[in-house]
């Protein structure tokens, strides 16, 4: 596994690497699975975190047209940009507020966003 890859455990408890995993630990411990990232949306509802590139940083939105819903059942629970690999930036989000963050941030060139959504799991745009 990668650096800043999650797992999901049953209990509903996620985590978050901050190393990447070669040879050691070949298989998680029962009950956890790797969650690997969406990056199409299939229903009218949009999860792909949208990157826009600002003067002084970038504005991610969960999606692009259409706003994720942010309801107490149903929301996005945080959105994170990685840039360059070496700058992770995450806000935590609440029901009631906007499906975006403005991040400002230095400029990269590899720019990742990701989000998770309480239903629908992890997203990505790339
Ligand atoms: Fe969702």
């Amino acid at each position: 596994m990668e650096r800043n890859s999650f797992i999901k455990c049953k209990c509903g408890a996620l985590l978050q690497m901050v190393s990447d995993i070669k040879e050691c630990c070949p298989t998680l411990p029962e009950g956890m699975e790797a969650l690997v990232p969406k990056v199409e949306d299939a229903t009218t509802e949009k999860h792909v975190p949208y990157v826009e590139e600002k003067e002084n940083g970038y504005l991610v939105k969960v999606g692009k047209e259409a706003k994720h819903p942010m309801l107490d059942a149903h929301y996005i629970e945080f959105i994170e940009l990685e840039i360059d690999g070496e700058f992770l930036y995450r806000k935590y989000l609440k029901p009631g507020v906007e499906p975006e963050v403005f991040f400002e941030v230095p400029k990269g060139k590899e720019v990742v966003a990701r989000e998770y959504c309480n239903i629908h799991g992890l997203w990505t745009n790339k």
